[in-house]
């Protein structure tokens, strides 16, 4: 296998989407973890039903209306101002801290990296900035151009479009197991970052290679090379 290139996930992958429960917490306190974990399900849940649908709308957007329907499924008063706070805190998320050393040893390697996400263009800007991760990217890929969410084909198509390679020769990395999964559907070859050692879906489906942190896509990549 030959890796050309490399598309990450951005959320739960390069950025850490659970960190908002510091901010919930604090505003919610003892709430803080379940508006976290159930934000993100919701959040994905509501990405999936627009794209099954055809009723895409921006994942800003999306995000916002899973806040909105957790607050109230939890019986939390969301104010605007607390709105505000957490989606302000969701444009500039903590990255893991490993991340950016990955991402230099990568480039330093020849690797051409890129991010292909469900965010906007304008949050994959946002959350790159605040996590000083500038100039590492050779393209910020968002699912805005084509208007559907992952795990639709459209979506994970726009590797190999703007990269002009076949989807195998690019690595797709992501900590969404169901999104690693689609990805190896769609033919990439994929690597699971498996953070909390969840187990694999049961789709019939498995990743190229699994690891418990970006660190390991880096002996993943010599792994294949030889
Ligand atoms: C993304 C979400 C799915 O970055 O994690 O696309």
């Amino acid at each position: 296998m030959h890796i050309q290139a490399i598309a990450f996930d951005a959320y739960g992958t390069l950025f850490d989407v659970y960190s908002v429960g510091a901010l919930g917490e604090k505003l919610f306190p003892g709430q803080g973890d379940a508006l976290a974990q159930l934000w993100r399900r919701k959040q994905i849940e509501y990405t999936q039903l627009r794209t099954m649908c055809s009723m895409y709308k921006p994942f800003w957007e999306v995000t916002q209306d899973a806040l909105v329907f957790v607050c109230r499924q939890l019986g939390l008063e969301l104010t605007i101002d607390a709105q505000n706070a957490l989606m302000g805190q969701y444009a500039r998320l903590d990255a893991f801290p490993e991340n950016i050393e990955v991402l230099k040893q990568l480039r330093s390697q020849g690797m051409k990296l890129s991010i292909l996400s469900n965010g906007t263009s304008h949050m994959l800007h946002s959350a790159v900035d605040a996590a000083g991760m500038q100039g590492m990217f050779n393209h910020l890929m968002s699912v805005e151009t084509v208007e559907k969410f992952k795990t639709a084909p459209e979506a994970y198509q726009m590797g190999p479009d703007v990269f002009g390679v076949p989807a195998k020769n690019i690595l797709f990395v992501s900590s969404n197991c169901w999104d690693v999964c689609c990805a190896t559907w769609f033919g990439y070859t994929t690597f699971w970052v498996n953070r909390t050692g969840a187990p694999l879906e049961e789709l019939g489906v498995s990743p190229h290679g699994e690891g418990r942190s970006l660190k390991d896509v880096i002996a993943f990549i010599e792994q294949v090379r030889n």
